[in-house]
Parts: structure tokens; sequence; C-alpha cells
């Protein structure tokens, strides 16, 4: 049922001065997994944090930790990441000419491999790789900021995501401008994670982001392809 649908906070949007205490909200509101945006100033215009800080707060949950790598070269830092204790490593598909190597390499650190694709991106860049990735992560907005508006072609890509990866079990995640409004379309579009910030960190800590989420989640729910 509802618990098919999985709701990852993007701490982007939290009050980073008290990251670790809005990891540990968020968490007890909920969250089944806590995003981490990634920003290198270079593949994406802004700039946010990296694999010291994520160790920092690893220990305030134990959820997945979900790392969206928005960073040009990944590959360099691939072992940190492992490191700090993140669960799940996604890439962009734009940023790694070599992105059957950076996916192994991903697996043999011990951590789930997945795949983002920019709102231009088309899906066919996935064909040789669907076999070996855990998660498709469809961009719905263009990565850089929170808070911006989800653009609504991108659930067509996503019922493509789902026709291409039929009856496995990759996981397709959607990332931009999720809210309770959005968040039906892209759940019967069939994405079954759901990633958002603004939309989960608002209001006073634990009561507040727990509304937030279930309101998403149910909405999600309800609309699921999956038909839970
Ligand atoms: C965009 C980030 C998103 C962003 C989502 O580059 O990848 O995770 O934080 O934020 P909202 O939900 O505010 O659109
Ligand atoms: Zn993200």
């Amino acid at each position: 049922m509802a618990n098919d649908i999985i709701i990852a906070p993007s701490v982007l949007a939290s009050d980073f001065g008290e990251l670790a205490a809005e990891i540990v909200a968020v968490d007890d509101a909920g969250a089944d997994w806590i995003h981490l945006d990634v920003m290198d100033g270079h593949f994406v215009p802004n700039l946010t944090f990296g694999p010291p800080i994520i160790k920092a707060v690893r220990a305030s949950s134990t959820k997945i930790f979900d790392a969206h790598l928005m960073v040009s070269n990944p590959d360099r830092l691939l072992e940190e990441y492992a490191e700090a204790g993140v669960d799940i490593i996604t890439v962009h598909a734009e940023a790694c000419p070599h992105l059957d190597r950076t996916v192994s390499r991903v697996h043999e650190l011990g951590c789930r491999a997945g795949v983002a694709l920019n709102p231009h991106t088309p899906p066919d860049c996935l064909a040789y790789v669907l076999d070996r990735i855990d998660l498709v992560l469809v961009m719905t907005v263009n990565p850089g900021f929170g808070g911006q508006s989800f653009i609504s072609t991108m659930t067509d890509k996503i019922a493509i995501v789902k026709e291409m990866i039929g009856e496995s079990n990759i996981t397709i995640e959607v990332d931009g401008g999720i809210t309770m409004e959005t968040a039906g379309v892209v759940a019967a579009a069939g994405a079954t994670a759901l990633v958002a910030g603004s939309a989960i960190f608002r209001g006073d800590g634990t009561a507040a982001y727990a509304k937030n989420i279930d309101s998403i989640r149910q909405t999600a729910a309800l609309h699921s392809s999956k038909g839970a």
C-alpha cells in the first residue's frame, strides 16, 4: 500500500546550520530515505557539501542515505562517499563519459548505483547499463536549486523509463518540484521514490514535516501505477 512509495526528503531545503537536527526531525517524521544533494559549482552552478559533512551527520539517522551527485567527474570521490556511509550513489549520465565503469565502481564499493537524467537527456542512454543499475533518477527540474517548478513533460519520460525497465526491480526516483500537487502524476507515470525539499521542510520541525510527508505519500499512493 502506501509503503510502496518511498519519500526521500532533500536536506537541501533544510536549515544547514542545524543539519544533524534536521535529519533527526525528518527521520522521526517518517522519511524513508535521506536525500543528499551534492553540488560542485561546476556541473551545476550551486555548491553544497561533500563526504566530510555527510560523514559528520551519518550518525543522525539509520535510514538509507541517498546521495545525488551533481558533480563533474564523480569517479574521483566515489570511495569517499562510500566511506562516509552513503547507501545509494546516483551519478548524472551527462557527467560520466564511462558510465558503465562508474556504475561498476559504485557496486564494488558496496553501494547501490543510480543514474540521473537531466530534463533534456533522452532515456535511451540507459539502454546498455539498465541491466546493472538499481535506480533511475528522472530530474523533473534542471538540477542546481531547490524550489523550482516541476517540468510537466517529464511525466512522459517517467513512463518511457518504466516501460524500459519492465519487470525488473529498478527504482524510478523523481526529483524537483515534487509537492502534494505533483506527487500524483509522477506516481501514476511510474515513479516510486519521490524526492522533495521545499514541500517537506516547511513549518516547524517533526510534526509539520510529518504532515507534509504524509500528504505527499498519500497522494502518490492513491495514484500509484503499481495499483497497490
Ligand atoms: C535540485 C535538487 C533537488 C531539490 C529538490 O538540484 O536535486 O533535490 O533539492 O527541491 P524541491 O523539492 O524544492 O524542488
Ligand atoms: Zn536531488
